[in-house]
């Protein structure tokens, strides 16, 4: 039989491989991003609580309502934006699929699609698979801030959507309110529509400010907002996560949605509807929590002699290793650091379709325990 990959040049996602490392070497693994720590117990209480309640059936397909009413009072509070729990918000099983079928629902062959590299990995293979061209624009360390002149360049007739993930992966930077002005002068000018990744939108740090799609009225009826309850709740293999768009985009978002994957997990969106009434006080202090594991880990290693401005979200932190050994790519740089450090990184050139020559740059997750980042920077420091 003759077979035919619809993603020929895609192998296995660096994650799996370097995952697979740290546990072949028993090595610290600080690639993926994931928590090492443990799920809040009230949430884990709540979710076999569901289950002994007999919630173990499906859900209905766009979710446990009184989750989507969750979401809704979070944008309402923090971003002043009222939205309709029935028409505008989706509860998905993961931000993942909710990424994926924004994308199915809205591109078409040909269509253009704007990526920013570094870039989290799901984003270019969705447009290729919807039949669009993925249209990437390279940031340059180490701000990895945008050109907005040389995203104007990059617009065509056929350009479609611009995607935008703040607080960034893998980066840990996050968007000004000037970036969204630069976005919406763009997008109103040339009809575009906006996909909007914030899967870490709790964990900003310093006292910046998350700065939503959804926050600004001209986005509103022109963006999807993704979110995940797995990298809020320390939760990331319940992959249960939401997407908030207009009326008009989410019934196209669920034409495709309801046949990926009909819905999500029953429990779990049960658990979570729970545990967010029941305790506010997680979200709001998720920040602080987070930016006490970027300072423990940033001040270990500060005795070595990698360079790096403190992310100012998500939980990544970002290095550079140039005056380490800057003959080493970051791939094998990764390779080094865990069979000499037992230390477990991620290669930030992954992340870009044409990473430039010279990057000498890492990522490490620091949603571990204390132990475990005390333990990683210093082994790294030595
Ligand atoms: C930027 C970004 N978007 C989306 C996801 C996927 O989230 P989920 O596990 O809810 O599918 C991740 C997970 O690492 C991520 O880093």
């Amino acid at each position: 039989m003759q077979l035919s990959s619809k993603l020929p040049n895609q192998g296995i996602t660096i994650f799996s491989t370097m995952s697979a490392l740290a546990q072949r070497l028993n090595a610290l693994n600080l690639s993926q991003g994931f928590p090492d720590f443990p799920a809040p117990p009230d949430l884990v209480e709540a979710l076999c609580e569901a289950t002994r309640n007999g919630h173990n059936q499906y859900v209905a397909g766009d979710g446990w309502l009184a989750l989507r009413e969750q979401v809704a009072l979070q944008f309402q509070q923090r971003d002043q934006v009222t939205l309709d729990p029935l028409n505008e918000i989706t509860i998905t099983p993961g931000a993942t699929i909710g990424l994926f079928a924004a994308i199915q629902a809205t591109i078409h062959t040909g269509d253009e699609v704007i990526i920013f590299d570094p870039s989290y990995d799901s984003y270019d293979p969705a447009v290729r698979v919807a039949g669009g061209v993925p249209v990437h624009i390279a940031l340059d360390a180490p701000a990895f801030k945008v050109d907005w002149d040389k995203v104007a360049a990059q617009i065509s007739p056929r350009t479609r959507m611009i995607i935008v993930n703040t607080p960034h992966n893998p980066t840990g930077t996050i968007w000004s309110y000037q970036d969204w002005q630069q976005l919406i002068a763009l997008v109103e000018q040339h009809d575009l529509l906006v996909l909007s990744d914030e899967v870490y939108e709790h964990l900003i740090f310093d006292g910046a400010k998350h700065w939503s799609a959804l926050h600004f009225p001209a986005l509103r009826e022109r963006s999807f907002v993704v979110g995940s309850f797995g990298k809020t709740f320390h939760v990331t293999g319940w992959k249960t996560g939401y997407c908030v768009a207009s009326a008009a985009l989410m019934q196209l978002f669920r034409q495709i949605y309801q046949y990926a994957n009909f819905c999500g997990n029953t429990p779990a969106q049960i658990a979570l509807a729970q545990y967010m009434q029941q305790h506010p006080e997680h979200i709001e202090g998720l920040a602080d929590f987070y930016q006490n594991k970027r300072d423990l880990f940033n001040a270990a290693l500060q005795n070595s002699d990698f360079q790096f401005t403190p992310a100012q979200g998500t939980y990544f932190q970002t290095v550079d290793y140039s005056h380490i050994r800057p003959d080493l790519n970051d791939l094998e740089m990764c390779h080094v650091l865990a069979q000499e450090k037992g230390v477990v990184a991620i290669p930030i050139s992954v992340f870009y379709q044409h990473a430039p020559a010279h990057l000498r740059l890492i990522r490490f997750c620091f949603a571990k325990t204390e132990q475990t980042l005390e333990l990683a920077a210093q082994r790294l420091g030595e």
